[in-house]
């Protein structure tokens, strides 16, 4: 897996000033969806101000209608809770999911923390089953840390 080549790749990309942040976190999801051939959908959601809800930010891949999030539904919803990494190996064994497409056989989302705060994540979809590892947990992590550091 290229994961080093990726993260000078997303280094140059997040400290790109000339862009604004919206426009960097939908390069950084481009240039995994295009990279990773398991990562098909690849999205970032946020905290909706200081409501219980998550909003959807820049994403590639399939629309999804699931714009807006309930903390603790569905795996995102979840995550926003629980502040842990969610790797989901096969949606068919989870209840609490949302299905965005009859594609999607496993998932991954990570959280992003701010001064400690879990304001956000990122979320990946899989059309292959069970396909994530650690080093996907760690290069999402480094992800993570690199968009929090362009947040406010
Ligand atoms: N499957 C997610 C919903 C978001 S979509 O994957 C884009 C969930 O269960 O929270």
């Amino acid at each position: 897996m290229p994961f080093n080549f990726l993260k000078s790749q997303i280094e140059t990309l997040v400290s790109n000033e000339n862009k604004t942040v919206d426009q960097r976190l939908l390069e950084i999801c481009q240039l995994l969806e295009e990279n990773i051939p398991y990562y098909n959908w690849v999205g970032f959601y946020f905290r909706n101000g200081d409501k219980e809800e998550l909003k959807l930010g820049p994403y590639v891949g399939a629309a999804t209608d699931h714009t807006v999030i309930p903390f603790g539904k569905g795996i995102c919803g979840q995550v926003a809770l629980s502040n842990q990494n969610f790797v989901v190996p096969d949606v068919k064994a989870q209840d609490n999911y949302i299905a965005c497409s009859i594609t999607v056989k496993a998932e991954i989302v990570v959280p992003i923390f701010v001064n400690g705060k879990n304001i956000g994540q990122i979320d990946i979809d899989s059309n292959t089953l069970d396909p994530f590892t650690t080093e996907d947990e760690r290069f999402l992590e480094f992800v993570c840390k690199k968009v929090a550091g362009i947040l406010n």
